[in-house]
């Protein structure tokens, strides 16, 4: 048994970051044979892509995928810390699950994963009030699951196995991925901005990069395979490289995946901070690194930015955001946006309003903030009203959608190339994603799915995009 440490998980030591492989224990090979699971994901792509390592991992050991957590033998939540709705829907869905062991299926077996893993608060109320959770298992020892699950099952008792401390790199654990053209390769584990607001410097440790040469060589087999497009991912991509002892940098490894030929790269999440001129002009060099930044700023107040610790204002922001506009032809820029951190006045929003005014956004995701366990400005007094952080969001959401429409409509009547992901759930379409990441439900082959197609655009709209393959 181990359980999360925050003091431990806040802690950055120069201790080298070793490189290991994983090894599977033959002896469970057969531990879900003849069993199914369920895996529910919450979260970002980082956990999506957890995701497929753990039905790898399953699927290793006799275990088959259903559809239905109701009937299944084993159900694992794949869980997030970043907002408290989050955390509501991970607690709402242990409440169903508790339903069914204790009317239905007293053995099922239900295991909890991810970023609330590596929470104090949440483990110690599993521990202490959902007792019936078999086994729990953080983020720095996914690898162990196989483990973890066999020791619940032969003890039959909880077991909590989570590392506050970042583990090793594991290379070579198994995956199983969603899609059969598009891939996330991770580059970047962890986190070391440790912006105000954010748990997940506490949930996924240091900030810790993978070789260069074992990320070329996962995109070299995926190109093999077929596949035609990859996201590289990191929760601040941009630092990627800082913690070797040795030149190599996300501009390098950007060139160098661009270079394996595969059809299309996109990349995230940018921090500002760490964008250097050298990125953006390998950006603009190659054709298949796709014209696509995710750039989240979240306040457009310098006073704000600077309470958030995110080490930039806005001036300096909007002085990166012009110049990635002006060196990448066609560039499509995307953001995040909190409102209501602790502090924020009607000016400080102003501002925000002021900078969407300026950077007219392709995308937006926006938030209200939502404090979260032991992070600085969760200890902040003036948290700001509930009501006046929707109407904020409110304001903020007209102004984005309004944006969005504009950036939708220059490619009304235009024909563009889209990533072909499968059919709509509009009936007799297809759907996929143009280069700059915008969804397209457009009409065509079914033979079409997996290729890149010419699509002409025939209608859009705020939320949706249509068309029409063209040969
Ligand atoms: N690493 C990325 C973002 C990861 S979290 C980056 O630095 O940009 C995704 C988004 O969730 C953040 O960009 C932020 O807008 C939002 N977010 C993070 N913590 C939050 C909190 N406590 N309340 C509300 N939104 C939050
Ligand atoms: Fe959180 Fe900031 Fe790190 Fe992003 S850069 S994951 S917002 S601490
Ligand atoms: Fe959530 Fe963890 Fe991702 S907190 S956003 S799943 S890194």
């Amino acid at each position: 048994m181990e359980f999360p440490d925050y003091v431990k998980a806040k802690k950055r030591t120069n201790e080298k970051i070793l490189n290991e492989n994983y090894e599977f224990n033959i002896n469970l090979r057969d531990l879900g044979k003849d069993k199914t699971y369920y895996l529910k994901t919450y979260g970002c792509q980082m956990n999506e892509h957890d995701s497929e390592n753990i039905k790898a991992m399953l699927e290793n050991m006799g275990f088959t995928a259903i559809d239905d957590y109701e009937t299944a033998d084993l159900v694992i939540l794949n869980t997030c810390s970043i907002r408290e709705n989050a955390h509501n829907k991970a607690f709402g869905m242990l409440g169903r699950l508790k339903h069914i062991k204790e009317n239905n299926n007293p053995n099922l077996i239900v295991g909890l994963c991810g970023c609330m893993a590596q929470e104090e608060g949440v483990i110690d109320e599993i521990v202490h009030k959902y007792k019936w959770v078999n086994f729990v298992i953080g983020t720095h020892n996914l690898h162990h699951l196989p483990e973890v699950l066999n020791l619940s099952i032969e003890n039959n008792k909880q077991e909590v196995e989570v590392f506050s401390k970042e583990g090793s790199i594991i290379e070579g654990i198994p995956v199983k991925r969603d899609s059969k053209y598009k891939a996330y390769v991770n580059i970047i584990y962890g986190c070391d901005k440790f912006c105000t607001y954010c748990i997940v410097p506490f949930t996924r440790g240091k900030q810790r990069s993978r070789n260069g040469k074992d990320i070329i060589r996962e995109v070299e087999e995926l190109v093999k395979d077929g596949y035609q497009e990859v996201t590289l991912l990191g929760q601040n991509v941009n630092a990627y490289g800082k913690d070797f002892d040795y030149d190599y940098n996300m501009e390098n490894l950007l060139e160098d995946v661009a270079k394996t030929g595969i059809k299309r790269i996109f990349f995230m999440t940018s921090h500002p901070w760490d964008f250097t001129d050298g990125m953006i002009d390998v950006i603009a060099k190659y054709d298949n690194i796709m014209p696509f930044i995710h750039l989240p700023v979240q306040s457009g107040s310098s006073r704000i930015l600077k309470l958030m610790g995110r080490r930039y204002t806005k001036e300096s922001y909007i002085e990166l955001f012009d110049k990635i506009k002006e060196k990448v032809p066609g560039v499509v820029i995307s953001t995040d946006i909190i409102v209501g951190f602790p502090g924020e006045t009607e000016e400080d929003f102003k501002e925000t309003l002021d900078l969407v005014e300026h950077c007219k956004y392709d995308s937006a995701y926006t938030f209200i903030y939502s404090p979260r366990e032991k992070t600085p400005a969760a200890a902040l007094t003036n948290q700001v009203d509930e009501k006046v952080k929707e109407e904020r969001l409110q304001r903020l959401n007209e102004l984005i959608n309004k944006y969005s429409l504009e950036s939708n409509e220059k490619i009304l009547d235009k024909t563009v190339p889209v990533l072909v992901d499968g059919i709509s759930t509009k009936k007799g379409e297809l759907f996929g994603y143009t280069n700059t990441k915008k969804l397209v439900n457009f009409t065509g082959d079914e033979s079409l799915i997996g290729k890149i197609v010419n699509v002409h655009i025939t209608d859009v709209k705020t939320w949706s995009i249509d068309g029409e393959s063209v040969e």
